[in-house]
């Protein structure tokens, strides 16, 4: 294994900031010191003039997730590629429990195909859709023996994902008191579905009507109905995806009570509004997601929420479907429903911009200072979900998961250029300042520049320990 010293760069954590040597030796951060004398064997890397961050860490990413009647279009191995050029080392994914299967089982699948093809570290979080005693039962052994300590559930998608209250709140009890998170998808989904119903027998079909039948006032509902049920369970709770101020200030609330409850964001819903859906026009399938994109009203509140801890994670929910027919020989899969938007499979690609857009939308607009723009992108999320401080900071002994960030380039984002098998970006031809110059997982280069140095399979599988919320 090589060791490699980071010479002279300015070391970005959670809460400091400094210029220093870093030698990573062993896959961990061995040393960090000014002026560090080493020996011909160490290969120098010169780092004056850019960033050294902590990798980042995205906890909600869907890669090869079947999804309803297809599968998202990016696999273990492309997302993760994807992933590692824009500065992301470790990502949690999802292991879906189906109608015949266990949670062990989903879990096991899921590190079966992940496992020859990961080029980052990865976990899993498992998604359980059904509770009985034995669904019960193998969560607590995934926890105690699997290393999945997350488990999500779903107010949303009655029939295919959707669990009820009773359910998420026996999920609750178990999970948090075994030290673990419960992370919820929070949108009313039997009303939900009523609209888009009576839309469709409207004559509305196109794309946009999945915005205009998802309202914010559905996702403020479940995410109350979710804190109180968390609250009855004495349990911490996370919410995916938070788009709206009428979910936000249900969050802002019961954290002024004291109620251990967290959130994310994504960074579809900071850089855009709902203006998006002013036409009929299928290419509005590309911002197909749930929750739809909301206001600039709503955005504000959400980087106000950014700013005061009210969320405390940005991740990206990389959902990727194709626009094209026959796209890369899937199915179809956006133009499902080019006839009935309720076909459209819900996502949008964003695994490789995360940082980037972050850092051009919230760190040079003044919105969030550097430290705070790693503590949401990696350190909190790392925390969080029981991977820290193996992820999550630049420290002696932490991962050598290093990201080499060159505050002062631009670039322009296009599809083609990005490694993502998805064949849109939300972002193409928008130009943001910042760059990823290179990418080391575990003390190995994996990205330098354009070119990728990584190789499939060399990413592991995270066993995770208790959550570390409080
Ligand atoms: O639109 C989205 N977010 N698709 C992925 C499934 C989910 O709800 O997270
Ligand atoms: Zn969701
Ligand atoms: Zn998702
Ligand atoms: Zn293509």
């Amino acid at each position: 294994m090589s060791t490699t010293l980071i010479r002279g760069g300015r070391v970005i954590t959670a809460t400091d900031d400094y210029l220093a040597d870093v030698l990573l030796k062993d896959g961990i951060v061995h040393a960090i010191a000014r002026d560090m004398a080493v020996g011909p064997e160490v290969k120098v890397v010169d780092a004056s003039g850019l960033y050294v961050l902590p990798g980042g860490v995205d906890t909600h990413v869907h890669l090869e997730n079947v999804i309803g009647p297809t599968i998202t279009c990016d696999t273990f191995a492309s997302g993760t590629k994807a992933a590692a050029f824009g500065g992301t080392t470790t990502v949690v994914d999802f292991a879906l429990q189906t109608a015949a299967d266990s949670p062990l089982e989903a879990i096991a699948r899921a590190q079966r195909s992940a496992e020859p093809q990961v080029c980052i570290d990865y976990s899993l979080h498992c998604i359980v859709t059904r509770v009985d005693a034995q669904v019960l039962a193998d969560v607590k052994h995934a926890m105690r023996h699997e290393g999945v300590t997350s488990f999500k559930m779903f107010m949303a998608y009655p029939g295919v994902m959707m669990a009820d209250d009773a359910a998420i709140f026996q999920m609750l009890r178990q999970v948090g008191a075994d030290g673990g998170m419960v992370a919820l998808h929070a949108e009313n989904g039997t009303v939900i579905d009523l609209l888009i119903k009576e839309a469709l027998a409207a004559g509305h079909t196109a794309p946009r009507y999945h915005a205009m039948t998802r309202p914010a006032l559905m996702e403020g509902e479940a995410t109350h109905r979710g804190i109180r049920l968390a609250e009855l369970a004495e349990a911490p709770i996370y919410f995916v995806h938070v788009s709206s101020n009428q979910a936000l200030k249900h969050i802002v609330a019961a954290r002024d009570e004291g109620i251990p409850v967290f959130a994310e964001t994504c960074p579809h819903y900071l850089l855009f509004d709902d203006s998006v859906y002013s036409s009929d026009d299928f290419e509005i399938a590309k911002y197909v997601m749930t929750p739809p994109l909301r206001t600039t009203d709503d955005q504000n509140h959400l980087w106000r929420a950014l700013r005061y801890d009210d969320l405390q994670v940005i991740a990206t929910d990389h959902c990727p479907f194709c626009m094209k027919e026959g796209h890369l020989g899937y199915q179809l899969q956006k133009m499902r429903g080019k006839d009935d938007f309720s076909l459209i499979p819900n996502g949008a690609p964003g695994i490789e911009t995360r940082l980037v857009s972050l850092y051009d939308i919230g760190v040079m607009q003044g919105r969030l200072s550097l430290n705070r723009f790693v503590q949401l992108t990696s350190t909190t999320p790392a925390k969080l979900f029981g991977l820290f401080p193996k992820k999550g900071t630049i420290a002696i002994g932490s991962d050598a998961d290093v990201v080499l960030f060159n505050p002062n380039a631009t670039q322009t984002i296009h599809a083609e250029h990005l490694h993502s098998q998805c064949d849109y970006t939300l972002l193409e031809g928008r130009t943001l300042q910042g760059r990823v110059e290179k990418v080391f997982l575990r003390g190995e280069l994996i990205v330098d520049g354009a070119e990728w140095k990584g190789r499939e399979g060399m990413g592991q599988f995270v066993r995770r320990g208790e959550v570390r919320a409080f």
